[in-house]
């Protein structure tokens, strides 16, 4: 028999989804009485929860398990899991690929996880890939972080953007009840977090699949009427959601948080394109007019609002001119923050057999273009912020200056301010900003409140 293992180690590659996913499985591997490492090597069970979502992410989980399939000739009690998306896309044959791993496991199994590790132990090399009803959490995450949290709303994804493999490697959507969602929210609260991101992949979508309707003929549940629901949870005093989606918002979300105090003023709303036909041969379901009018609405009911967002560059087929659409775009909406990505087909998607395809070089040379204006208008945007009181929510120190905490204004800006972090970690802090950079701020903290504007 081999001896039970001790330590554990996770490496988490991708989205906010795979961050949550791995703390809820670092807390079950906890209560299995194993303990974290931060040094993977030093690991007896060493996790990867891999990403898909392009080409560059599944290489980088590749070269990541290279190096440590060699190292399981060396240590024979070390367990190698690959969980996540590449996982759920490769299933058998990432086996073939690397015969030394011992569990493969999708994202719909993470909540398995002793008992997929109580059949390696067994001796058995497993693949726990097929579809299946997410069981509700029963283990406690052990979360990164002692302030914020994320908080699943519905899993899965039932969209079909033609050059998207979330749907393939997340599955049918599948929203948590109201009351587990509030019983999670509550329990953190208890905990001392200040601070809960809700998470889906179109959280729009959320409700869709449970039961009633309201005389209106509308979904008893949906997004907007969960945040009814939890608004007011007990000492979170800030909640944020992503990822929205164009077609499904609605502006009866948009009064809710303009209404409910402890909703930040953020949203991050991908509009992928600024081009109508690209937006088609997406299957996003919008156009470009819709997506303004979103964001209008939102700056009618709130005018400093951030807005972030994603967008896809050489998608097949896309003409100079229609990119020069989604930079004016970018231009006229001024984005706080946009994420970016050059298109990398995808195996089982449709837009990756098109045959419209654009080079590399076209790519390369559009999303270098793209993000030089992205970073010229976030600065612009970050403006603002000079010489204003924010309230910053104290996450942590500054990495590269020990003197300076780090937190996060209601509206997302990463902001830097001298103070101790023992002393104001899971504070909200009034700073007055005195320097303003592209994506960040600088200040000092205030003694006075900051002033409540009354309507
Ligand atoms: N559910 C979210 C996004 C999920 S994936 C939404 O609907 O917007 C995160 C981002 O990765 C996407 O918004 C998109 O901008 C990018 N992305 C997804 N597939 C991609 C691909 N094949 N190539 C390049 N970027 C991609
Ligand atoms: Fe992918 Fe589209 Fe679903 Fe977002 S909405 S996860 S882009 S298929
Ligand atoms: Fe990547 Fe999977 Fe998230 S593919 S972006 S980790 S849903």
């Amino acid at each position: 028999m081999t001896a039970l293992p001790r330590r554990y180690h996770i490496t988490t590659f991708g989205c906010q989804m795979n961050k949550a996913d791995s703390e809820r499985m670092a807390g079950i591997l906890e209560d299995m009485g194993l303990e974290w490492s931060a040094d993977p090597n030093q690991a007896d069970v060493l996790l990867y929860n891999t990403c898909t979502i392009r080409d560059n992410a599944e290489q980088k989980v590749y070269s990541y398990l290279g190096r440590q399939a060699k190292r399981k000739h060396e240590q024979l009690g070390l367990t190698l899991v690959v969980a996540g998306c590449v996982a759920q896309q490769e299933g058998d044959a990432l086996l073939r690929r690397v015969p030394e791993l011992d569990l493969v496991m999708g994202p719909q199994h993470a909540n398995q996880l002793q008992n997929l590790l109580e059949q390696v132990f067994e001796g058995n090399q497993v693949v726990a890939t097929e579809p299946i009803h997410i069981i509700e959490d029963i283990t406690k995450p052990r979360r990164d972080s002692q302030v914020t949290a994320w908080v699943n709303v519905i899993y899965g994804c039932n969209e079909r953007c033609t050059y998207c493999v979330v749907p393939n490697v997340r599955g049918t959507e599948q929203s948590r009840t109201p009351s587990a969602i509030r019983a999670e929210m509550e329990e953190l609260g208890r905990q001392g977090y200040r601070e809960v991101t809700l998470l889906g992949q179109n959280i729009d979508a959320y409700g869709r699949d449970l039961p009633g309707i309201t005389p209106e003929g509308r979904h008893q549940h949906t997004f907007t009427d969960l945040l009814y629901f939890v608004h007011d949870t007990p000492n979170i005093e800030r909640i944020r959601f992503a990822t929205s989606h164009p077609r499904y918002f609605t502006e009866r979300l948009i009064q809710a948080c303009a209404k409910l105090p402890n909703l930040c003023e953020h949203f991050h709303i991908p509009f992928q394109s600024g081009d109508n036909d690209i937006l088609k041969a997406m299957s996003r379901g919008y156009t470009h007019e819709k997506y303004r009018r979103i964001i209008n609405t939102i700056r009618d009911y709130m005018p400093d609002a951030a807005i972030s967002a994603d967008a896809i560059v050489g998608f097949p087929g896309e003409t100079e001119d229609q990119f020069q659409n989604t930079l004016k775009l970018v231009e006229e909406i001024g984005f706080d923050q946009l994420n970016t990505a050059a298109y990398s087909p995808r195996p089982g998607t449709p837009a990756a057999v098109w045959r419209n395809q654009l080079s590399e070089e076209v790519k390369r040379d559009r999303l270098q273009r793209l993000n030089h204006l992205v970073a010229i208008k976030a600065a612009e945007r970050s403006q603002r912020y000079q010489g204003r009181i924010e309230s910053v929510l104290v996450e942590d120190q500054n990495p590269k200056d020990p003197t300076q905490v780090m937190g996060r204004t209601r509206s997302n800006r990463l902001t830097f301010f001298p103070g101790d972090i023992t002393r104001l970690k899971g504070q909200i802090i009034s700073v007055k900003i005195t320097d303003v950079r592209a994506f960040s701020l600088t200040g000092e903290a205030v003694q006075s409140p900051v002033p409540v504007v009354c309507p």
